[in-house]
């Protein structure tokens, strides 16, 4: 098969790594990709929205599948472009229909949907210009802390939580009155702080049957023992030690199996990942949030311990025959360790080169990049997360202390990365 790969991150190295395994994959194209795709298939400079220039290019090429990364093009409608284009509508796409990447793409869409199918989640009420004034009450007779969210995308960065009434108050009149996130804080959704540890579970779906392909648990802050500003992620474990039998069936049970039968109840065509951020409230699961797509850093982790031909889940996906697939991982923990550039998730610097010890050749760390690219033949940063490097180990402890030893033969200027990971189950 060739597969064209978008997107130019941690996650889609890790998704390339995996698929570059499979028998079934002929030519790998990523596109844009980064330092790290470019060892494992051939990057072409293809924006990830840019859709009429993928179709020429999948023509060119005869691609058989793509595989979406980021969520931006499954909300601007990427599926809908190819199943409704006569020369590309055969092609595996994996992704939702704009219409269900609403569930990512509107957090006023995806409450509602929780409601209709009595998924567990935060109580909440929504928002807009229209009704300011009734908000401005709900803040205040609301419990504390309190967390506001912009409706639409805002690149991670549409979530507040207000430890104190009058930081709730300025929030919402910046979301609403001074469109702190643009046209995507126009809606605001307001809920009730759910008190417990977050875990992501990923499933992959055709909107009728599921396998579950991996679970893990991100560190999101920049400082360790989960200090300062929120992170896009720095660091991953799994399997995580809660995630037992019991706990995973509340999962499938309350969350998971509900999720599907609602997808389905609704038409709502999908063909891709979900990636269900839950809360684990003393033992009983609470959707945070869906994504339609896989996590970063999440990824790093997750496709390291998974056993199965990655490709081959994806046709499955495409051909409707995923309930004859049974999911296998292997053996271990794995950790996954973030390497960024310094001020970051503030303002920092690009362009750095990286350096890489020979020694590394040694360790059996995997290597994936993030914010890289080649430059005459140098690796240097580009972005704010610059490498994930993972490591399977037979403890949490051991899996995270092999990719912090490994990091340290790793420099560019500014290198941070937290020792922490994983620093509560030690
Ligand atoms: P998001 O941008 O939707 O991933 O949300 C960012 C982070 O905010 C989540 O990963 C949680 O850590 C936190 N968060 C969001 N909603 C809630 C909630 N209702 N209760 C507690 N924490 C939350
Ligand atoms: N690591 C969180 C995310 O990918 O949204």
């Amino acid at each position: 098969m060739n597969i064209l790969l978008l997107g130019s991150g941690g996650r889609e190295h890790a998704l390339a790594w995996k698929m570059k395994q499979s028998t079934l994959c002929k030519n790998l194209f990523i596109a844009p990709g980064n330092a790290g795709t470019y060892l494992v298939g051939e990057n072409v400079q293809i924006d990830v929205n840019d859709f009429n220039t993928q179709k020429q290019f999948c023509e060119a090429n005869q691609i058989n599948m793509v595989v979406v990364g980021p969520e931006e093009p499954l909300v601007k409608g990427i599926f809908d472009f190819y199943k409704n284009d006569e020369t590309l509508k055969n092609i595996i796409v994996i992704a939702p229909s704009a219409k269900a990447a609403q569930l990512e793409g509107s957090k006023s869409f995806s409450k509602r949907f929780m409601q209709r199918h009595n998924i567990p989640t935060a109580s909440y009420k929504e928002f807009t210009k229209a009704n300011f004034e009734e908000g401005k009450k709900y803040i205040l007779q609301h419990s504390l802390p309190i967390v506001l969210k912009a409706d639409g995308l805002a690149a991670g960065k549409g979530v507040v939580i207000c430890n104190n009434t009058n930081e709730a108050l300025q929030t919402f009149e910046d979301m609403i009155l001074h469109q702190q996130f643009g046209a995507a804080s126009d809606k605001v959704v307001i809920e009730q702080f759910l008190h417990g540890i977050e875990v992501s579970v990923f499933v992959l779906t055709n909107g009728k049957n599921y396998s579950i392909i991996g679970h893990a648990k991100d560190y999101k802050r920049i400082g360790e023992a989960e200090t300062g500003l929120n992170t896009g992620g720095m660091g991953c474990v799994t399997p995580v030690p809660f995630m037992n039998n019991s706990f995973m069936q509340k999962v499938e049970e309350k969350i998971i199996k509900p999720t599907i039968k609602g997808l389905q109840d609704e038409n709502l065509v999908y063909n891709g990942f979900i990636f269900f951020g839950l809360m684990n409230v003393q033992g009983e699961p609470y959707v945070i949030e869906y994504n339609c797509r896989m996590g970063d850093p999440e990824t790093e982790v997750v496709m390291p311990r998974l056993k199965n031909d990655l490709v081959a889940l994806f046709v499955a996906v495409g051909k409707n025959n995923l309930q004859n697939i049974t999911i296998e991982y292997n053996e271990g923990f794995f950790a996954t360790v973030m390497a960024v550039s310094g001020g970051y998730p503030s303002k920092y610097k690009k362009n750095f080169p990286i350096y890489f010890n020979n020694e590394l050749q040694q360790v059996d760390s995997i290597i994936f990049h993030a914010g890289t690219k080649k430059e005459n033949d140098i690796i240097v940063t580009n972005g704010g997360r610059v490498l994930a490097v993972t490591s399977q180990g037979s403890s949490i402890t051991e899996a995270v202390k092999k990719s912090t030893t490994a990091l340290q033969k790793i420099s560019f200027e500014g290198m941070y990365f937290r020792r922490d990971i994983g620093f509560e189950f030690v």
